[in-house]
């Protein structure tokens, strides 16, 4: 039998399939759908902030007479919100491209659009290389959408993959795809400025920019108003956040991260704040003081690690060492002992060595992750790393590593799952348990997920409940509603 991923560790293999699928957002009609003369269709991968840029593009497109529609077969535009991060990511892509050839083939009037990273790194060669492509549009040329329809309805191809220094989108509506009604992403800035040198996010969407400080509260606003419950502020790098509204970007009325959090906390206590990503070099006793003071700021943190040695934390260019981030995270239990805290791994970077990987290991140990997302390097063209290091672990290392450092963590999970039974949290609301809708689903402040039954009280989605844990997996706990 080959060695492959799905018999060498079915676990992991089920989450690469999960993580592929992850993604899909489907736009439900929103009002009349015979109010729209066209429908569209979109799927979206990778991280937040593309799922965040889908609900901009439904937008745009429900104003130029789209409607959206959960079957791919009968729209008239089909899109793609690709994702470059891992060349998993784009392979998961050019895969459902092949799904959509064969409809094409028996409706040769549907056209097919790609956007995001993958569409802003490989540009026109995507044309080239996908003869069925018709729109190829990069994160911040959403707004030419309509523009690009229109020449492609002409049967000409169009590409507009420009990167801007300004764009935010902030006075766009966005049209929520596939809600559950409670909580809802929030971007608050565009791009970022890091170089880690392993990642292709720089080159996918450009220069890091923050959004007006006022749309962002107004947005919020508006979902509260909305019966939204649970808004998270998105951004590659919320601590570097910073608006400035006078010329120049002067001090005068200048928002910072922990300020903006104050301000979206302020809107309602019935409003939790949630945001990501931290990074370890940026996050400040600021926010972590804003958070403690306010209730309705989730006490939860992802805080990405990548690497629990300090040189190849150098070579991936995170800008702080091994004690650094141990610091960051004993301050952080410091001012707040009961805040949920999640990273990120990769395993097999460039050179790392047992021993160095060993150390990202008893970083683990040492922080004791609530929960983690653990990933095996997957060299980027064109980032510094695919420029300058030789990528020279090999696969059945990488992914050694990465067993182990997933294990690691079920037991971490496990142990931080566990030592909540008999406690007791607020839980928000999200809807019915997957399994049954005899039992509530939610979560706690922690951002764990928390199940429970009903019983007779008329609670709704969305409403906050007390729940006294009684069980738990390393995913999930299990509790009961006290006694009114
Ligand atoms: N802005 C966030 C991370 C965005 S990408 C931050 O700075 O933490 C999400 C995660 O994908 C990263 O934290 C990293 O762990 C992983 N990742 C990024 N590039 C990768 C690559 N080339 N190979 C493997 N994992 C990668
Ligand atoms: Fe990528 Fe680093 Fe920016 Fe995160 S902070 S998006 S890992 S370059
Ligand atoms: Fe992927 Fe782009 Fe996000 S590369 S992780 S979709 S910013």
């Amino acid at each position: 039998m080959a060695e492959t991923l799905q018999n060498l560790h079915p676990e992991l293999y089920k989450k690469d399939v999960e993580e592929a699928r992850q993604g899909e957002a489907y736009a439900p009609f929103e009002g009349d759908p015979n109010a729209y003369s066209k429908k569209f269709y979109i799927e979206s991968y990778g991280c937040q902030m593309n799922f965040s840029d889908s609900e901009i593009v439904a937008s745009i497109l429900h104003e130029e007479g789209f409607g959206a529609t959960r079957n791919f077969e009968e729209a008239d535009l089909v899109l793609l919100n690709t994702c470059s991060i891992r060349e998993k990511a784009e392979q998961t892509v050019r895969n459902r491209l092949q799904t959509f050839r064969k409809q094409k083939e028996g409706n040769p009037g549907m056209l097919i659009g790609v956007l995001g990273c993958m569409a802003e790194r490989l540009k026109a060669k995507f044309l080239e290389e996908e003869k069925l492509v018709d729109i190829v549009v990069g994160p911040d040329a959403y707004r030419s959408l309509p523009g690009l329809i229109s020449e492609a309805e002409g049967g000409q191809k169009s590409v507009n993959v420009l990167l801007s220094r300004e764009e935010t989108y902030a006075d766009i509506a966005p049209v929520r795809l596939d809600s559950n009604g409670v909580t809802a992403f929030v971007s608050i800035m565009r791009g970022c400025n890091n170089m880690c040198s392993f990642c292709v996010v720089p080159f996918t969407r450009g220069r890091e920019r923050s959004r007006d400080a006022e749309s962002i509260v107004h947005e919020c606003e508006d979902l509260f108003s909305r019966g939204y419950r649970e808004v998270t502020l998105l951004g590659q790098n919320v601590d570097s956040y910073y608006y400035s509204p006078s010329a120049g970007g002067g001090l005068e009325g200048a928002v910072t991260f922990a300020m903006l959090l104050e301000k979206v906390a302020l809107i309602s206590p019935l409003l939790r704040v949630r945001f990501s990503t931290s990074h370890p070099k940026d996050i400040t006793d600021d926010v972590l003081h804003t958070m403690a003071k306010y209730h309705n700021i989730c006490k939860y943190i992802h805080l990405p690690v990548q690497s629990g040695n300090t040189r190849i934390l150098q070579l991936m260019n995170r800008t702080y060492t091994r004690e650094w981030y141990l610091a960051k995270v004993k301050r952080i239990r410091e001012i707040m002992p009961d805040c949920g805290l999640s990273t990120d791994v990769i395993s097999g970077f460039c050179t790392e060595t047992e021993e160095e990987h060993q150390d990202t290991l008893s970083v683990m140990e040492l922080s004791r992750f609530d929960m983690a997302y653990m990933f095996s390097y997957s060299e980027r063209p064109g980032t510094l790393a695919a420029r300058r290091y030789e990528d020279d672990i090999p696969e059945e290392v990488k992914k050694r590593r990465l067993i182990e450092i997933i294990n690691l963590q079920n037991s971490h999970s496990r142990e931080s799952y566990t030592a909540d039974i008999g406690k007791t949290f607020e839980v928000l609301i999200e809807g019915d348990s997957k399994r049954s809708d005899l039992h509530w689903y939610g979560r706690n402040s922690q951002n764990k997920v928390v199940v429970f039954p009903k019983d007779d009280r008329p609670l709704q989605k969305g409403d906050y409940a007390t729940v006294q844990i009684k069980n738990a997996t390393s995913a999930t706990l299990m509790g009961e509603m006290v006694p009114a």
